[in-house]
């Protein structure tokens, strides 16, 4: 059985996997962690993969703090890349956010829009140079409910339960995934050859279009309003699919979510 250690087992996405993988190790917080630090964590518990899910994934923080975004989100996965051991690391559909053409986007289509896009896609770029196995997943925004006791990271889905005044762009494509669908998707992409992936919910819906279907599958309170004008974040997911990762659609996704957690009450 293969020995995987999974990096920020409380995230929000490291707390899914660690549910689904049930033997995988939690690895300790990496957040003041050294070169030297990463690689004795890594020598002492001998993985056979590490996924990669620590990062410093706010927006806005990393704009706020340039450094340490770029000692979260590009050194500390070098770091890993550099210890030899298969890395599945986390990337972001944002690496597309100022892409001017309408999408879907392919992999090699590339325009980061901020600093930590262009930080993750630095990242990308240095951990294949040092480490040619390295799965990049490029992942959308990701929903589910909170897990009791489990500091819970604002999303869509939570969005919308919250009703009220809300906005979304009427032009803008762009996925939406079910983080445990994420985490069940895991293990396969522990098997991908080294390389980046789009990996989520493929859409042909506005964010607006799948919030009015939220709303009306629900009957929530919500009073939607067009943001407008706003980048596209839509991927083209055939390269996973061509190796056998084949994600719900935005809307099949969160009707699996629905069902899952009795949300219609019916
Ligand atoms: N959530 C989304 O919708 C989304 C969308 C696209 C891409 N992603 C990417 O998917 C991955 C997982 O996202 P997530 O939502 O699970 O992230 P998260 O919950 O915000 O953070 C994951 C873990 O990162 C660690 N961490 C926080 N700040 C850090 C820092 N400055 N240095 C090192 N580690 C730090 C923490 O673990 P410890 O407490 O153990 O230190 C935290 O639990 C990230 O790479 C993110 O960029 C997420």
């Amino acid at each position: 059985m293969l020995k995987v250690l999974v990096t920020g087992p409380r995230g929000f996405v490291g707390a899914r996997i660690m549910e689904k993988l049930k033997t995988a190790q939690p690895c300790p917080s990496l957040r003041n962690a050294t070169e030297d630090t990463v690689k004795r964590i890594v020598d002492t518990m001998q993985p056979d993969v590490i996924i990669h899910t620590s990062a410093l994934s706010d927006i806005a923080s990393c704009e706020r703090a340039p450094e340490a975004s770029y000692r979260a989100n590009v050194e500390l996965p070098v770091w890993l890349a550099k210890t030899r051991v298969k890395l599945v690391a986390f990337s972001t559909d944002q690496v597309y956010s100022a892409c001017r053409e309408e999408g879907p986007y392919p992999e090699e289509m590339t325009a980061p829009g901020n600093l930590y896009a262009r930080h993750k896609l630095e990242m990308e770029e240095k951990t294949l140079a040092v480490n040619p196995g390295t799965v990049l997943l490029r992942a959308t925004w990701m929903y589910d409910m909170p897990v009791y006791g489990v500091e819970n990271r604002g999303n869509f889905l939570v969005n919308m339960l919250r009703g009220g005044a809300q906005s979304y762009s009427s032009v803008q494509h762009r996925g939406l995934t079910y983080v445990r669908e994420v985490a069940e998707m895991v293990r396969a992409a522990m098997q991908l050859p080294g390389g980046v992936y789009n990996f989520g919910s493929d859409h042909d819906l506005t964010m607006l279009e799948t919030a009015r279907w939220l709303k009306e599958e629900l009957g929530l309170p919500v009073e939607l309003t067009d943001a407008g004008e706003r980048h596209h974040l839509w991927m083209d997911c055939k390269k996973a699919r061509d190796h056998g990762i084949c994600f719900h659609s935005t809307i099949d996704g969160l009707r699996q979510c629905i069902s899952d957690y009795g949300l219609r009450g019916d």
